[in-house]
């Protein structure tokens, strides 16, 4: 099957690891692969596994006519106006950023966890989790397919590859300003990255919570279950990459920590590393790189009749982002073979 694709926002942190997934999973080559990004990036050239490059056009005037399916990893904003253009144009699309995720008519899909989903695509859009909501939805799908879940509460660490490419420059900007005495800068984050954490991830709504936060209950209860209640505080840390997080469940019934790792040991695209020991738990910097999902610190929540508390990490740039994106293509095509 000969299928032609566009990546939209090839330059930056999640399109390039799209272009790295795509290549990895060998299922087009170079030569159907069209990347796009703004008129700055036109002419430049990003790589498409080892042996190719691919030179940047841009997106402004770009005819979407031939292309089967759109990825789209560029901000919300310029995402609601040309999604639409190429959808138009006939391409399906998946989306990496919060225009579409909570619409009805467009599934917000994890591979692994809600793959039906996709039966209900209304618009040609399919939209990609926020990477932390990708992390939550793996760890939480196969302890609700168990037993229902009641209540979760999130603290989240979050990286500045999250926020995009230039943040990451911000934090190694401030970090080398602080060595040398330069007063550190702030243009993408509300306050110092370097050296500190921002309990603060978008910008804050009417209730206290912000954007984040509350898509993120949103994005949960779409992927595991209408009927969970989830408070989350969203925390951005002076980390490049790992999306990690420490979570409490509560369970409508008895779920213990024992046979909650046990699920886990048994879903594929997660590992349980948990030793009670120093060294016995996965960090951001580990996950880095990895396709899994990291499960570890796993104990029973001594406060509530039947719950537990653990942390989790994924690399936020592959499976909370890049690669999901190609499983949901993979999955895609897959649904197109057996029409
Ligand atoms: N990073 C993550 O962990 C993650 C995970 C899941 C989803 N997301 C979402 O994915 C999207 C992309 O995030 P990112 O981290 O990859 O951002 P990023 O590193 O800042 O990259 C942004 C990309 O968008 C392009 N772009 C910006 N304005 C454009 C325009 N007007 N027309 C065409 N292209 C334009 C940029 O091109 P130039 O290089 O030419 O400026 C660049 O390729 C965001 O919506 C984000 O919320 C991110």
């Amino acid at each position: 099957m000969s299928v032609k694709l566009a990546v939209v926002g090839a330059t930056g942190s999640v399109g390039r690891e799209i272009l790295v997934s795509l290549a990895e999973a060998d299922l087009v080559p170079a030569a159907n692969v069209v990347a796009l990004a703004s008129d700055r990036s036109v002419g430049s050239e990003v790589s498409f596994g080892e042996d190719d490059d691919l030179t940047v056009q841009a997106l402004n005037g770009f005819d979407f006519a031939g292309i089967d399916y759109a990825f789209f990893a560029i901000d919300a904003r310029t995402a609601k106006k040309e999604v639409k253009r190429a959808v138009e144009a006939g391409a399906m699309v998946i989306d990496c950023s919060d225009a579409f995720r909570l619409e009805p008519g467009v599934p917000l899909v994890v591979p692994g966890v809600n793959d039906a989903a996709l039966g209900q695509m209304k618009k040609n859009i399919c939209a990609n989790p926020s990477a932390l909501a990708i992390l939550l939805a793996c760890v939480l799908k196969p302890l609700q397919a168990a037993v229902p879940i009641k209540r979760v509460v999130v603290s989240s660490y979050q990286p500045v590859s999250g926020a995009g490419r230039q943040a990451m420059d911000e934090l190694f900007t401030q970090t080398r300003g602080v060595y040398v005495n330069d007063l550190p800068t702030k243009e993408h984050f509300p306050k110092q990255i370097a050296f500190n954490v921002i309990p603060q991830v978008g910008a804050f709504e009417s209730d206290g919570y912000t954007e984040e936060e509350a898509t993120l209950a949103g994005e949960t209860r779409k992927l595991v279950g209408p009927d969970i209640a989830l408070t989350a505080t969203c925390v951005r840390v002076p980390v490049f990459i790992g999306q990690a997080a420490a979570v409490t469940v509560e369970f409508e019934g008895a779920l213990t920590a024992t046979a909650a790792r046990d699920l886990w040991k048994k879903t594929p695209g997660l590992s349980v590393i948990d030793h009670r020991a120093d060294e016995g738990y996965v960090t951001p910097v580990e996950s880095a790189g990895d396709d899994l999902v990291f499960v570890s610190r796993i104990r029973d929540d001594k406060t509530v009749p039947h719950g537990i508390s653990f942390w989790c990490v994924t690399d936020n740039t592959r499976k909370g982002g890049g690669l999901n994106a190609v499983q949901i293509l993979e999955s895609l095509l897959k649904a197109r073979k057996k029409k």
